[in-house]
């Protein structure tokens, strides 16, 4: 029997929360299908800061180099965001930990679960059947330029971030993206702002150039703006789609309204020798502490981990299908509430995705 070693980074907030609860479903996919997973926790972000003085201990990323795959719940919250750039829990911790073990492409897929077409704030017939994944490039562009602050002469200040590329780093992106869209439906946007930034018209540049390797996917550019009102316009022309760091971060919280919540949206990030695997919300201070979290985002996340580092796949199918079922049946956490459906807290929305996993029902 093969062990798997998963390393668990809950985090801040509602992160320890959520993640608590993906690692209850990955154990029940362990029993149900003979696996041994071998979980070990770490401390990040705003509790390793509180416990140790760093946001990122070099025992948590020794643990994730000593391990197949990580799980990480969230970072982050008003008590840190006082700290030094480098001790905050995002900079120092998440984005630390992302840079450290080379973790440079992070997919993020856009899905709506037929239960929840009628969850989201668009309208049904606009978000029915839209199955999208972002390619956000996460160790370059705006977040890892030079950042400072100087003095001026006025007394006034001035401030500076740069965004950054090479060509290596568009063109590993850009084929990340053309791979998965030639498993897929076979079409690619790339987002830019190539009609203002330089960075943008180099990449688009880099993006045509290895189109070349790629004839049966056909690609398209789309400026960023557009792309914004795109999404939420006609979200089902999008198969998949590759851009900068930050038009990622943005745009992927925007697409999570087609799905219904930002509670939804999992994300794998990979590149390294260890994939990462994280919701792509944060920690929500708002609602930590009151069992309003969804875990749903940590769970599928969990399931991206089976699919992309464990190649466990007929596993990773199991949880999708069970949450896809928990939906069928009504189950609803309060950011997905729909009238007339049972409202359940954290614990309970993964006690009704185990239970499905559980029963070995023939529609699996
Ligand atoms: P957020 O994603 O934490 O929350 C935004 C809104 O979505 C809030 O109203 C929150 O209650 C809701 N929400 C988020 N996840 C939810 C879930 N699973 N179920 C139900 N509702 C959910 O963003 P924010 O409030 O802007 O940031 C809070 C903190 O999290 C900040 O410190 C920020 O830097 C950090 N953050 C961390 C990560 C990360 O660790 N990867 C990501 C984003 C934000
Ligand atoms: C995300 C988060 C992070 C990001 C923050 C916490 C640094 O918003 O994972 O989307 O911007 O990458
Ligand atoms: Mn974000």
């Amino acid at each position: 029997l093969e062990m798997y070693k998963i390393a668990v980074l809950p985090g801040d907030g509602i992160g320890p929360e959520i993640s608590a609860q993906a690692v209850r479903v990955l154990e029940a996919v362990a029993r149900r299908f003979n696996r041994d997973f071998y979980f070990t926790s770490g401390l990040v972000g705003g509790a390793a800061y509180d416990e140790t003085g760093s946001p990122l201990p070099e025992k948590t990323l020794a643990l994730c180099r000593d391990s197949d795959a990580i799980l990480f719940g969230a970072v982050g919250g008003p008590r840190w965001d006082h700290l030094p750039v480098n001790l905050r829990p995002e900079v120092g911790g998440i984005l630390a930990l992302r840079k450290e073990l080379g973790l440079y492409a992070n997919l993020r897929p856009v899905r709506v679960f037929p239960a929840l077409a009628g969850a989201s704030t668009l309208k049904p017939e606009v978000v029915s059947g839209v199955d999208l994944v972002i390619v956000r490039e996460l160790t370059g562009g705006l977040y890892f330029g030079k950042k400072y602050r100087e003095p001026l002469p006025d007394g006034g200040t001035r401030v500076v971030d740069t965004l950054e590329y090479t060509t290596s780093e568009i063109e590993r992106i850009a084929r990340v993206a053309f791979n998965l869209a030639r498993q897929r439906r076979g079409k690619l946007t790339s987002v830019d702002k190539a009609n203002v930034l330089e960075s943008s018209r180099y990449w688009r540049e880099v993006v045509t150039g290895v189109s070349r390797d790629y004839p049966d996917v056909s690609l398209e550019h789309m400026y960023v703006d557009n792309c914004a009102m795109q999404l939420v316009k006609n979200p089902k022309q999008f198969d998949v789609m590759v851009m900068e760091n930050m038009f990622g971060d943005i745009l992927s919280d925007q697409s999570s309204v087609l799905s219904g919540s930002l509670g939804m949206l999992a994300s794998a990030s990979l590149g390294g020798n260890t994939g990462l695997y994280e919701p792509i919300h944060g920690s929500a201070p708002d609602i930590t502490g009151t069992r309003q979290a969804n875990p749903i985002a940590s769970i599928l996340s969990g399931a991206m981990l089976l699919r992309f580092s464990l190649q466990l796949s007929e596993e990773a199918d199991c949880i999708e299908k069970a949450v896809a079922e928990t939906l069928n049946q009504g189950y609803r956490t309060a950011d997905i509430a729909q009238p007339g459906m049972p409202l359940v807290n954290t614990t309970q929305m993964a006690d009704q995705i185990i239970a499905q996993i559980e029963m070995r029902s023939a529609h699996f």
